[in-house]
């Protein structure tokens, strides 16, 4: 196999020149606001806090705890521990299913607009990466007949944001049944065997900085090469990340319902502005997800002004453009911050258009 050059992640390089200057309003973020290591050690009792300062800082296990694992596929219907392997971030998890996946003249389909983890990686590795391009007129939702034609035997994998990233639609079941039945892997018994799902403390709860993340299939054979590849990336994740990961687990719902409360006021707040501006600004509503992908009008240079926002105001907001040049009208608006901070992030935008 042809290996490359990793291309460079645009999104995350402007987030590495934005995104920590002091100061900064952050309107551009995939996730809701964080928590403290002080509010979840509050959601128990003090022996909860003694055991944690007690906790041994060496290795810890590759796949993760049973009881982490077994935590995080409570989050789903029908899995249980047996199905999980714990990773640095849902980062880490893509990064080794792909290095897992990959094989020589083998594709992948992603949709676009992507986060850039995936497409990089497999340009890295050499494989072909099809693109299936959603529209807003679609609302966002993939052409299940364009993403048929994409598909052939040598696909080893098709990747779907669910709820997407940045526009917030959702696929139906319906949908999701339709598109497994497109993928013609001989070993296919049903859909639900080869499924493979990644996710993340980040974005429902505010904990990116745990770096904990997973990998969820019963595709075991797929779990135990993607543990192997693990011992050349973080051999296993952090021992207080884990530990924390599991008491928020234990407390889901408190931590998500402020969260999530926020993030719908804030939605509300962006929906009348984008009805104010009486077709200036242009979206289809997000269903889910805590991000909008914002059509602004054609005569502005997005990436330009996002540039100036942040240099001259403080304000960090994600422009279209590291999508791709086609979403170079658009503008990721992150809803899931504080409702102060985005009232007065979302009066800087406006101000300035
Ligand atoms: C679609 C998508 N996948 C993966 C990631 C990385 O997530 P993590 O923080 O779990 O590494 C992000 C981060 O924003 C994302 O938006």
């Amino acid at each position: 196999m042809e290996l490359h050059q990793l291309p460079s992640f645009l999104m995350e390089r402007w987030f590495a020149e934005f995104e920590f200057v002091p100061g900064m309003r952050n309107l551009a973020a995939s996730g809701p606001f964080a928590v403290t290591t002080r509010e979840l050690l509050e959601l128990e009792g003090a022996e909860t806090t003694a055991r944690y300062l007690e906790l041994d800082l060496d290795y810890i296990e590759n796949p993760g705890s049973e009881s982490l694992r077994q935590a995080v596929a409570n989050q789903y219907t029908t899995l249980d521990a047996g199905d999980l392997r714990i990773t640095s971030g849902a980062s880490e998890a893509l990064f080794l299913l792909m290095w897992t996946m990959a094989a020589p003249g083998m594709n992948i389909v992603i949709e676009e607009p992507c986060y850039g983890s995936v497409p990089g990686i497999a340009q890295s590795l050499g494989i072909e990466v099809r693109t299936l391009s959603l529209r807003q007129e679609d609302g966002w939702r993939p052409d299940l007949e364009q993403l048929d034609r994409l598909i052939d035997g040598k696909t080893r994998l098709v990747y779907l944001v669910h709820p997407h990233n940045p526009t917030g639609s959702v696929l139906s079941k319906e949908e999701m049944q339709g598109i497994a039945e497109m993928t013609p892997l001989p070993s296919v018994v049903d859909v639900i065997k080869d499924a493979v799902s990644i996710g993340d403390m980040t974005k429902p709860w505010g904990l990116g900085g745990l770096r904990v993340g997973w990998v969820a299939s019963r595709r075991h054979d797929l779990l135990d090469l993607i543990s192997s590849s693990r011992d050349y990336s973080t051999m296993c994740s952090s021992a207080p990340g884990s530990f924390l990961a599991e008491l928020a687990l234990r407390h889901s719902a408190q931590i998500i319902a402020p969260r999530l409360a926020a993030a719908r006021a804030n939605r509300d707040q962006l929906a009348e502005a984008i009805t104010n501006s009486q077709g200036a600004l242009s979206w289809r509503r997000p269903a889910a997800g805590y991000t909008a992908f914002v059509q602004l009008p054609a005569h502005l240079s997005i990436t330009a002004l996002c540039r100036r926002l942040a240099r001259e105001q403080r304000l960090l907001l994600l422009p279209g453009e590291v999508y791709g040049s086609v979403y170079e009208r658009f503008v990721r608006i992150g809803f899931g911050c504080d409702p102060g901070l985005f009232q007065e992030g979302l009066a800087t935008l406006l101000e300035a258009l």
